[in-house]
């Protein structure tokens, strides 16, 4: 198939499903190249993820798509802007298609050079992918591990970690957006003004407070956890356990959390309770340094921080 043959057009929300299926063919290809079979049953990962895709469906700074002459998708681009930030959320072409330029058309218009203040990308360790977000003005500053694992710990055992570090907890709705967003401010920079409302639509949103003020919160659902973000590092070992007490009470037999290794507390804590770090690490790339990201797990699945 030649370069010519593929059109770049806009995306509309009828674009979900068929962005989402070669999401899948180019995600399953690439945890293949590095050694790991994912058997997924896509439709029932499709509705997970579903308020997520349909957010980002209409809520996107950019979405780009590249049709094949027989009028279907091969490949699409999507970012999203909070204030200042402008992050890559998808950049996916179908595995028949690749390296051969198509990538290259979709990046310049999906995530074009000069915009956002702060530009951001969650990434593979795809030498393609790398070799774009290089060009794309970012640079690698961490990576991420995703951590896997079953939740063993008791409401009591979370109980007792959280007197005894002063910390309260409460389940929180759209009322407290504020206070998540003072956090999200403290922590990343850039508080998620226009998803609170689908993210305390679709999650369980844990606020902790110590002597009444809010410190440290964390959104967990079924279909993934994240983002969590603590004012101090030393709070998440308390956070950790109330959410893999939360999985354990729902019969969850196996839990994931997306941590940037530089996050050590995380990190120790979940390696200490057998935790396992499920391969490939990706990497978070970003113009320039910002945000303190070693009180902070990422937004799972890992589209966006
Ligand atoms: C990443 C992806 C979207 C790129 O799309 P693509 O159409 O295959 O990429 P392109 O053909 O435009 O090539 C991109 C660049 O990589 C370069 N490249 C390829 N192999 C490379 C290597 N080993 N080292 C350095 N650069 C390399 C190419 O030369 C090209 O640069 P150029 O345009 O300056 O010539 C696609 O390969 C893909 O879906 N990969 C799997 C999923 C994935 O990892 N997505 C990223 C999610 S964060």
């Amino acid at each position: 198939m030649t370069d010519d043959s593929i059109t770049i057009r806009r995306a509309t929300p009828d674009d979900s499903r068929a962005a989402y299926d070669l999401t899948m063919d180019a995600v399953l290809d690439y945890l293949k190249r590095n050694g790991v079979e994912w058997s997924v049953d896509r439709d029932q990962f499709f509705a997970g993820l579903g308020p997520v895709l349909d957010f980002f469906a209409t809520h996107n700074a950019e979405w780009w798509v590249a049709e094949g002459p027989d009028g279907s998708l091969v490949g699409h681009a999507r970012s999203i802007e909070r204030g200042g930030l402008f992050e890559l959320t998808e950049f996916f072409v179908r595995p028949d298609s690749q390296s051969a330029g198509v990538g290259r058309r979709l990046i310049e218009k999906a995530f074009p050079l000069g915009r956002g203040e702060v530009r951001a990308i969650i990434a593979t360790i795809d030498a393609r992918a790398q070799a774009t977000y290089y060009r794309a003005g970012t640079a690698a500053r961490f990576a991420t591990a995703e951590m896997a694992g079953r939740p063993r710990a008791s409401s009591a055992d979370a109980e007792a970690a959280r007197r005894e570090r002063g910390l309260d907890v409460e389940t929180s709705d759209v009322a407290a957006a504020a206070d998540f967003a003072a956090i999200d401010e403290a922590v990343t920079g850039f508080p998620r003004t226009a998803e609170y409302p689908m993210l305390f639509e679709t999650r369980d949103a844990l606020l902790f407070r110590r002597a009444g003020r809010p410190v440290a919160f964390a959104f967990v659902t079924e279909s993934g956890i994240g983002p969590i973000a603590a004012l101090d590092p030393a709070d998440q070992v308390t956070m950790l356990l109330a959410v893999e007490a939360w999985a354990a009470d729902r019969g969850q037999t196996e839990i994931e959390f997306e941590v940037p290794m530089v996050n050590e507390v995380a990190m120790r804590h979940l390696l200490g309770r057998g935790f396992r770090i499920s391969p490939p690490l990706s990497l978070f790339m970003s113009n320039k340094p910002f945000g303190q990201f070693d009180r902070y797990v990422l937004f799972a699945p890992p589209l966006v921080f």
